[in-house]
């Protein structure tokens, strides 16, 4: 959603007074939940091309994925990649997904369709839509039980350049809509006997985050990164905290690895006695278009 649309949506209303917003971020800056509103069928297409004729790459599927996805596929003359995900497919599968979509943009393959159950993929189709990186995008999530006449009829519609769509074991279809929510305010149950464990939390919004939620609560924090305590930004962020009362601490840790993790976690309980929540906020904030992704990144 651009921030226009977002703001055509808000502006009407302002946020309640109760509303806890955070110096500095704009107005229309609110909170959304997805909502999925049943809609009719996808126009047929009509385009003097016709409808896109689709092979397939099938990404950790059963033998039953396997026929399903080429039950959609032709022989020769595709112009559009149907990604079919298992039903299986768990995280590892992403930088499968990843490739697929690469080589399909570097073919100049018009048209991505990726079929799935559940997974979590819909933001990575709409920046690739976003992106213009092909003439279409449709993410299709189905069930195991969706009839094929209904996959088959998001696959032949015309979607324009991007179509999200959810399909129900009984062939209904439901499309997503942004819907304002105005959540409770609330501490999540913590407070000052809580210990919360936050990863990436001394530098970028982790640390705002964490540092608001100390003051509200009265929790401690302990924060885990990679950088050493002395980096310029850790230590003005624990600089933050101590100038504001909050207790902290700070360890040394790659969320990737398991004992450093552990290690992190007995420093914390030692300071301050059990961990009762978490914090995640560790990750990586360097944004780049799709085709300046390496696989490697990926
Ligand atoms: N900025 C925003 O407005 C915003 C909004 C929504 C979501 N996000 C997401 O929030 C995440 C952080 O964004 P940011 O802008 O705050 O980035 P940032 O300023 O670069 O902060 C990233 C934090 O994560 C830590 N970190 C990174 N990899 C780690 C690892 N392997 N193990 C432990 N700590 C690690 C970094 O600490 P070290 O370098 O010391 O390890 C740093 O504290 C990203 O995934 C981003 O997409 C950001």
């Amino acid at each position: 959603m651009t921030g226009q649309e977002a703001s055509s949506l808000v502006m009407d209303k302002p946020p309640p007074a109760r509303f806890w917003r955070m110096p500095g971020v704009a107005g229309w800056v609110r909170t959304f939940a997805v909502k999925w509103i049943e809609a009719g069928a996808p126009p047929p297409s009509s385009g003097s091309e016709g409808s896109v004729r689709w092979i397939n790459c099938v990404i950790s599927g059963s033998d039953r994925d396997h026929a399903m996805a080429q039950s959609f596929a032709v022989a020769e003359a595709a112009d559009g990649l149907l990604i079919w995900v298992g039903t299986d497919a768990d995280e590892r599968v992403a930088h499968d997904i990843f490739v697929a979509s690469q080589d399909a943009r570097s073919l100049n393959v018009p048209h991505l369709a990726i079929c799935h159950t559940n997974a979590p993929l819909a933001g990575f189709a709409r920046s690739l839509a976003l992106e213009r990186q092909f003439r279409s995008v449709r993410i299709i999530e189905r069930t195991t039980r969706t009839p094929h006449v209904a996959i088959s009829r998001e696959l032949a519609a015309d979607v324009g350049d991007f179509c999200e769509v959810r399909l129900s074991g009984d062939g209904r279809r439901y499309v997503p809509q942004f819907a304002l929510v105005s959540p409770p305010l609330q501490n999540g149950g913590l407070g000052r006997q809580d210990v919360v464990l936050v990863t990436g939390g001394t530098k970028g919004i982790g640390a705002e985050c964490a540092l608001r939620l100390a003051l509200r609560t009265g929790a401690a924090l302990a924060f885990v990164g990679r950088s050493a305590g002395t980096d310029v930004a850790v230590a003005a962020t624990l600089g933050r905290a101590s100038a504001l009362g909050i207790r902290c601490s700070y360890a040394v840790a790659d969320v990737t690895d398991e004992g450093a993790m552990l290690l992190a976690a007995s420093h914390a309980n030692r300071e301050f006695g059990p961990i009762t929540a978490l914090l995640h906020a560790a990750g990586s904030n360097e944004t780049k278009l799709f085709q300046d992704i390496s696989i490697e990144e990926a």
